[in-house]
């Protein structure tokens, strides 16, 4: 696959096979990723892989917290309103990947479904997590992260594997931290869940749409 047909193919996969994932994969996945740039070199990311059974406790623990529809209380700001045409597409985005799912928008029983299966990060048996210290300044070094997140997302299509960024999976920092041994002063950025897409269901093959090219873009 050439770099233009990747770019084209990823998506986020909403859906995955119990298959594990192993950890020479994961490694050679890290492996590539690590040479994503960054501000000054700094390489500010931390790389922690949840799998097997901590990935799982992990799932059920973050369940638990949606079944008591607990509010998030992340480690850094997460936009949950937007305004304008960002508000248009966020609800775009829901609106269609619900109707590919064919889940109706009353339907508030397979709606919360939807959003505990996102906190068992949709059957992934991987999470990779991205984590900087406290002491980096927070916007940028969140650059830096989604710039190693996404050549992440793109290395692992070379294994067919599909991956989803999931801000779900840092809601509660402090049982990820227990979970995974984590320092207080490491702050969770995002997660990625990572897996061989279930490839029958809708989910692992749902494609969000884009602004055009003229709504985006100028020459000055
Ligand atoms: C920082 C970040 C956080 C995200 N968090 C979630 C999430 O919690 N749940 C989810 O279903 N998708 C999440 N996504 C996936 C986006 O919804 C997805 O990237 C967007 O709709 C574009 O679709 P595509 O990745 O399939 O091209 C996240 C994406 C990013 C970049």
């Amino acid at each position: 696959m050439n770099l233009s047909d990747s770019i084209l193919n990823r998506k986020s996969v909403r859906a995955f096979l119990p298959d594990p994932v192993s950890r020479s994969t994961v490694s050679e996945i890290v492996e590539l990723a690590r040479w994503s740039p960054s501000w000054g070199n700094t390489q500010p990311w931390e790389i922690i892989v949840a799998d097997g059974a901590k990935a799982k406790r992990l799932g059920e623990a973050f369940e638990t917290e949606g079944r008591k529809k607990t509010a998030p209380r992340p480690d850094i700001t997460m936009p949950f309103e937007f305004a304008g045409v960002y508000r248009d597409r966020y609800m775009d985005l829901g609106r269609n990947l619900l109707n590919s799912m064919g889940i109706e928008r009353d339907d508030q029983v397979a709606r919360l479904n939807h959003y505990l299966n996102m906190y068992t990060f949709f059957g992934a048996p991987t999470v990779i997590y991205l984590v900087i210290d406290e002491g980096l300044n927070v916007p940028y070094a969140c650059l830096d992260i989604g710039s190693i997140g996404v050549t992440m997302c793109y290395a692992a299509m070379e294994y067919g594997l599909g991956t989803i960024f999931l801000a779900a999976s840092v809601h509660f920092p402090d049982i990820v931290r227990e979970i995974l041994d984590i320092p207080q002063n490491k702050k969770l950025i995002i997660g990625i869940a990572i897996g061989y897409p279930d490839k029958s269901r809708p989910a692992a093959i749902f494609r969000s749409d884009r602004a055009s090219i003229d709504d985006i873009c100028r020459f000055a």
